[in-house]
């Protein structure tokens, strides 16, 4: 049986999935937020780490709507590579301390200009922009959750989502 906190989280992506395509990364972080932080969210989920690598775990997936959202598992000292986006994105922070990293594209390289401590609780989100570029990483020592939702199906989550960048 789906966890009460989960249904509500859903639903709540799924209105977000429906807001204007412009404004959708942003009214999905909002949709997120309220969640975060909640202990009771990703209880009875199988969300482990995988020690070789930061690992997505498929929460939901809705092909028609055009979305699928995953909760990242990351170990401590495990990063996502240099990337923008096919798609729009939005994630929050569920447990842990995340730190994310923003570059601006120079020539044919990614170049890093800011860097955010991202808490539970905390969002960022981004439009469709391979040229709206990050980095997230877990530099703390304990393990670090977050929820992510991506404006594809998740069958395509391999080649529409990351644009990956050389930095
Ligand atoms: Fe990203």
């Amino acid at each position: 049986m789906t966890h009460p906190a989960i249904s509500r989280l859903l639903a709540d992506i799924a209105t977000a999935a429906r807001t204007p395509i412009d404004a959708r990364d942003r009214h999905m972080a909002a949709a997120l937020a309220p969640h975060l932080g909640d202990p009771a969210l990703l209880q009875g989920l199988e969300c482990p780490c995988n020690p070789d690598r930061y690992t997505r775990h498929l929460l939901h997936n809705d092909p028609e709507a055009g979305y699928a959202a995953v909760v990242i598992a990351w170990a401590p000292g495990q990063m996502s590579p240099v990337h923008g986006h096919h798609t729009w994105c939005a994630f929050g922070v569920q447990h842990g301390w995340l730190t994310e990293t923003f570059f601006r594209p120079d020539g044919g390289t990614a170049r890093p200009i800011s860097c955010l401590c991202r808490r539970p609780g905390d969002v960022s989100h981004a439009a469709a922009d391979p040229a709206a570029i990050h980095r997230i990483a877990n530099l703390g020592t304990e393990p670090a959750f977050s929820l992510h939702v991506y404006g594809v199906p998740y069958d395509r989550f391999a080649q529409g989502v990351n644009v990956v960048w050389a930095a």
